[in-house]
């Protein structure tokens, strides 16, 4: 039984962080890898920010859409199932993403804490009506409520996350005793920190990525592999 299969067996409270990574095989692509990466195409500052949808806000809502409808199109991968499988075999599990995309909740994952809100959501961006019915061919549409104009449900650059989200995951990583951050540059605060404050708690951590990050050098192990390759296995030797 290798190191990760027993501190998985032996732990009380399992919670993961997982990243554009974990969707990659998914064919949506992640946001910082050199040539397939977002942000080296596309201009966050022009896209996700409370001041580019003020500025342009066809731009913006045209440039979700395109992404909402990638996403729909795409379907979970191995890392999402394993990941999903995990929480029913696992005694007291968390997932923790910072993906809007909803493949995690496709591929079975019951509770999941989304730092980052979700793509496939819409809400005002002035009354915060939530899932309001709205004509998909304005761009973009406005909210029945209140007229303004309505946008996806994620965090912008410059945004606060969801304060009852974020507490919940540092209340998870601060009980974790294993702790897995999966396919995450762990670039962007705050979810960049909640890898350091579970092994800062004493929880064992493991990276799965194929690269280095700023927690590599922390983590206990790192596991140099692709999620959806890594992942079945790890879950299969340790609960089967
Ligand atoms: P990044 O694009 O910054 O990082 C993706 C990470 O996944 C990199 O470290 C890759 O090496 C790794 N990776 C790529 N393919 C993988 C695979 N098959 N298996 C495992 N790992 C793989 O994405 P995030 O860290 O998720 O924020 O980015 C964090 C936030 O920055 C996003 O949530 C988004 C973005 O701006 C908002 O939209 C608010």
């Amino acid at each position: 039984m290798n190191l990760c299969t027993q501190k998985l067996l032996a732990a009380k409270s399992i919670v993961v962080l997982t990243g554009a990574g974990v969707s990659a095989e998914s064919g949506v692509p992640t946001f910082r890898d050199a040539q397939t990466g977002l942000w080296e195409r596309f201009r966050p500052e022009e896209l996700a920010t409370p001041a580019a949808f003020q500025d342009n806000p066809k731009l913006v809502w045209d440039w979700y859409t395109w992404r909402r409808e990638l996403v729909s199109r795409a379907q979970p991968n191995l890392a999402h199932k394993a990941l999903a499988s995990m929480e029913r075999v696992a005694p007291h599990f968390r997932l923790i993403t910072q993906n809007v995309d909803d493949l995690h909740f496709r591929a079975g994952s019951q509770s999941i804490l989304e730092l980052h809100g979700s793509i496939t959501r819409i809400r005002c961006s002035v009354c915060n009506l939530i899932e309001p019915e709205f004509d998909s061919n304005s761009s973009p549409p406005t909210c029945p409520r209140c007229s303004n104009y309505l946008r996806p449900d994620v965090v912008w650059f410059g945004e606060s996350l969801s304060e009852t989200v974020l507490s919940a995951a540092y209340e998870a990583c601060s009980q974790a005793d294993v702790f897995i951050s999966i396919g995450t540059s762990t670039m962007v605060q705050p979810a960049a920190s909640l890898p350091f404050m579970a092994k800062q708690y004493g929880a064992f951590t493991i990276e799965i990525n194929p690269d280095d990050t700023p927690f590599s050098i922390a983590a206990d192990v790192c596991l140099r592999q692709k999620a959806a390759a890594v992942l079945p296995a790890l879950v299969s030797q340790t609960w089967t």
